[in-house]
């Protein structure tokens, strides 16, 4: 089968595609999943780069990749949710376990498998999971009661964008925070009540904070003893006043993931596509999305869109 493989630690041009086996057959719990797409995150480009050498399990050569949708080919022996030719997402924690997305044909244990969403695309529906999954598991980790108020940084990027639609689907007034004027239409579709950019932040007014973007002095907007969940450890916000700080990570969630495309299907979230590149191009995909400025999922088709 075909895969993005990663030589060695570095820029883009580390990734090319290259033949490798087939998984022969999924472990009694797993499946089989042929790719339909794999979107591009920055924790990919972070591990191209070796940022996350030090605590990561695995090592170039080395397939990246943490989202999946695709076709069930093959079903382990103690699978009963599954099917073969069931439609599918999953995130797999590639750092961690070393499977990686960017391939045709990836075997992944069940239990972080979803059915997808029925009504987008499979290449839309790859942009679910890891996204999707971090929002979700950063607004519980949050834990704001309904009628609170929230801002939400970074509100217009991957994360950002499904955990503003999330938060008021709970009941939440969210404020969101963009780079510039030029995202506010995006936000306020997307469901913020409110759109400001990072020179006009709420002063100790709000009482939680999601932080997406890493942006110093987020945490201003917080009221004294509010609450602050971030996803970007590396900038996480100094706790002050009495704000409580937490560093979400997230974690393989197959029920939480169905939750979601459940939510894809109701109208109730809503994904959005940037660009799709063929496997061929994975190194062009990295530098587009290290440029900056990408509204929606870069996706990696294995086959040339
Ligand atoms: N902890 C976890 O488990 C976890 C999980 C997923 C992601 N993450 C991390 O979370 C971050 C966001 O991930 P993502 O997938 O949402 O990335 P993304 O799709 O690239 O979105 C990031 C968004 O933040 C915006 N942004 C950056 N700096 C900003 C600023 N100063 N003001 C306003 N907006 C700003 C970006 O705008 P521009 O495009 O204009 O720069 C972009 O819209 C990344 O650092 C990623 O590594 C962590």
């Amino acid at each position: 089968m075909r895969a993005v493989v990663l030589s060695t630690y570095g820029g883009p041009e580390g990734l090319s595609v290259s033949e490798l086996p087939e998984p022969a057959a999924p472990d009694p719990d797993g499946v089989l999943v042929r790719t339909a797409a794999a979107a591009v995150n920055p924790v990919d480009l972070q591990t191209r780069a070796g940022l996350h050498a030090g605590h990561s399990a695995v090592h170039p050569p080395m397939v990246l990749g943490w989202d999946l949708a695709g076709t069930v080919t093959a079903v382990g022996g103690a699978v009963t949710g599954f099917r073969v030719g069931d439609r599918v997402v999953a995130m797999s924690a590639q750092m961690a376990t070393g499977r990686g997305t960017y391939a045709e044909v990836v075997a992944l244990p069940a239990d972080i498998v979803a059915h997808a969403p029925a009504s987008v695309p499979l290449t839309v529906a790859a942009g679910l999971p890891l996204a999707g999954l971090t929002a979700r598991q950063a607004l519980d980790r949050l834990a704001l009661p309904e009628g609170s108020s929230v801002l939400v940084t970074g509100a217009v990027g991957s994360v950002g964008g499904l955990a503003v639609q999330l938060a008021r689907r709970r009941g939440l007034t969210v404020v969101a925070q963009v780079r510039s004027a030029r995202d506010e239409e995006q936000a306020r579709a997307l469901g913020a009540h409110r759109v400001v950019d990072g020179a006009n932040l709420p002063v100790a007014d709000l009482d939680g904070l999601l932080e997406t973007a890493g942006l110093p002095g987020a945490i201003g907007a917080v009221r004294d003893g509010g609450r602050a969940v971030s996803i970007v450890p590396t900038r996480a916000p100094v706790p002050e006043r009495g704000v409580r700080v937490a560093v979400s990570h997230v974690e393989q969630d197959g029920p939480g993931l169905a939750e979601l495309a459940a939510l894809v299907d109701a109208g109730e979230l809503r994904l959005r596509t940037a660009r799709e590149f063929a496997f061929d191009d994975a190194s062009e995909a990295h530098r587009r999305l290290a440029a900056g400025g990408v509204r929606g999922k870069l996706l990696l088709l294995p086959d040339v869109p």
